[in-house]
């Protein structure tokens, strides 16, 4: 209809339509749906649902940035005495606490003149990062027989939160050590702690080498080059000295002389750059 009133009326064509358009709805009193206006109720249903969704939009996001994801932490890798029943840790919480056991023990050994250095897992951090290696729940330190004497003749003053139980020891005692692991750092809050390897000194008999490593035993199952059943760590001495001043998780700390030779014998020629599956190696 509109059409064929405007033929042959170029010029004022758009403005005759929107007149004509008008004309025509007043007339019929028609409103098409979609231009109806809406009613007052209409306008606070949409608001108020507009708003339901918003906040449920709101809350998911929070949710999703905010949800603790807490992480197991198998048994063998705490003392669980002190597991609290509603605890929930997550990765950062765990880098949090084994970060705040090897600072406070690296900076106490250190103003005390007691000779450690990291070992195993913890020296392949300090090697690859300077820091833990992902999904690490625990550290490992090794010693002299001599240094962990006088560990043990110390009474050093670590922070209140950690416990240094040490074997038959008097200022450090212990239910739990054993002579394969005599010397735990633990943290009381979480459990997870720092373990502390002795190496005794012996004599390769073949050429008369220094030697030195802790005694076999299960703890080093996962070492590439380590003889027997269960397995010795057993090394050259000068692997290990002079220690050689490394960086562990933004602290000086102490590293064997030949970590490569050290982290090679423990790990294959590839530890710098093979991914491993700790989860499955540590337990
Ligand atoms: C630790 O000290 C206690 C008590 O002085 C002693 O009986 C024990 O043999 C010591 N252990 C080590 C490994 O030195």
């Amino acid at each position: 209809m509109l059409q064929q009133r405007n033929i042959g009326n170029d010029g004022a064509e758009d403005e005759t339509l929107l007149e004509l358009d008008e004309e025509d709805y007043n007339k019929d009193g028609y409103i098409h749906p979609l231009n109806a206006p809406s009613t007052p109720w209409e306008k606070f249903t949409i608001v108020v649902l507009s708003i339901v969704f918003i906040s449920i939009g709101f809350v998911c996001v929070h949710t999703v940035f905010t949800t603790k994801i807490c992480v197991h932490i198998p048994n063998g890798h705490r003392e669980t005495r002190f597991r609290a029943v509603d605890e929930c840790f997550d990765h950062e919480d765990i880098n949090g606490m084994l970060r705040g056991l090897a600072q406070s023990f690296i900076i106490t050994l250190s103003a005390h003149e007691i000779e450690y250095w990291l070992d195993s897992g913890t020296l392949l951090g300090a090697k690859r990062t300077s820091s833990l290696n992902p999904n690490d729940l625990d550290l490992d330190i090794g010693m002299s027989l001599k240094a962990f004497q006088k560990l043990n003749d110390t009474l050093l003053p670590f922070p209140q939160r950690y416990k240094l139980e040490i074997l038959d020891s008097v200022n450090y005692p212990s239910q739990t050590r054993d002579e394969a692991l005599p010397g735990r750092y633990i943290d009381q809050v979480s459990g997870l702690y720092l373990d502390i390897f002795v190496f005794l000194p012996s004599i390769r008999e073949d050429d008369g080498e220094l030697m030195m490593g802790p005694i076999a035993s299960g703890c080093w199952h996962e070492c590439v080059a380590c003889p027997g059943h269960p397995k010795h760590f057993i090394i050259p001495e000068n692997w290990v000295y002079p220690l050689m001043p490394c960086m562990f998780e933004g602290v000086k700390a102490r590293c064997p002389n030949s970590a490569k030779a050290y982290l090679t014998h423990l790990y294959g020629e590839d530890y710098m750059t093979r991914s491993w599956d700790f989860e499955n190696y540590i337990t």
